[in-house]
């Protein structure tokens, strides 16, 4: 048996191609606001798509790059700016930003209404309390593509491997949410594979190459790859060994081309609910 692919990459230009045509009607157009701080190699690839996708789904897309120096009082300046900015429906910061700075604190101090990244206590705290507002981009992403292949979480036992604030943590809820049976396992978990061999299903959001072995999981496994690593040979790859594991696994997302795609066409999702926000 060789697993299923699950096609993130089709889903995401499927839904981008939905909401260009949403858009088409839509006047003003929605606007997305990115503060990405510095010159962080990973943040910049990552920008980059996200404008893209804007200008493809006819957003109107702001890029606000201060320089790596910038201090606390003068990023919260642009911060108080977006939220004011009528333009702007939704905005992000892209994390990580430099130690100096507290990132939580900026966090915060984005609208609740305009938080196209879902990751202000407040859309966490909702979703907490299962009064889903605006989801985190990479599990909202998750959960579609689970429903894109009708693979019904009820009683599964899901093991969600790291503990983020943007990933492990909020995944480990929606699937709840569907009533999967989850354990969320971490840096400190005692004998990981014993709990992995058990899971139906396993989350890999750590950003360590490959470390999800054949040997670590049972036959028939879901598996998504969170992971955006590079192996050995400078090769982009997951927290997944994906040659291995597919051959056991009954699902599996690839690495480029499952999760990824999937975080950009939510946070335009996510925009547009901002944007529905704005004219309530
Ligand atoms: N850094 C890594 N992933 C993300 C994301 O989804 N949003 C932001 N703002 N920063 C990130």
């Amino acid at each position: 048996m060789t697993a299923t692919i699950l096609d993130g990459k089709a889903l995401a230009q499927k839904i981008r191609n939905e909401i260009k045509e949403k858009v088409k009607q839509l006047d003003p157009k929605p606007g997305l606001g990115v503060i990405l701080v510095g010159e962080n190699p990973a943040s910049q690839v990552y920008v980059r798509g996200k404008e893209k996708a804007c200008q493809e789904a006819g957003f109107i897309s702001k890029k606000i790059a201060p320089d790596k120096d910038i201090s606390q009082a003068g990023l919260m300046k642009i911060v108080d700016e977006l939220n004011q900015d009528n333009e702007i429906h939704g905005f992000i910061v892209q994390l990580p930003l430099p130690k100096h700075l507290d990132a939580q604190f900026i966090i915060d101090s984005i609208l609740p209404s305009k938080d196209a990244d879902g990751f202000s206590p407040v859309s966490l705290g909702n979703m907490l309390i299962n009064n889903n507002k605006i989801l985190p981009a990479t599990p909202k992403g998750i959960m579609r593509l689970l429903e894109e292949y009708k693979i019904n979480l009820e009683g599964m036992h899901a093991v969600v491997i790291g503990r983020s604030n943007i990933v492990g943590k909020p995944i480990s809820l929606l699937l709840q949410q569907k009533n999967a049976t989850v354990t969320m396992c971490h840096s400190r978990t005692k004998d990981l594979k014993k709990i992995t061999k058990e899971a139906d299903l396993i989350v890999a959001a750590v950003g360590k190459a490959k470390m999800i072995t054949q040997g670590m999981v049972k036959k028939g496994v879901i598996i998504i790859d969170v992971g955006m690593n590079r192996d050995e040979n400078n090769k982009l790859c997951g927290d997944v060994d994906f040659e291995n594991v597919k051959e056991i696994a009954s699902f599996i997302t690839p690495v480029p081309g499952g999760v990824g795609p999937l975080t950009i066409a939510m946070l335009l999702e996510n925009t547009l609910e901002c944007y529905a926000l704005s004219n309530k």
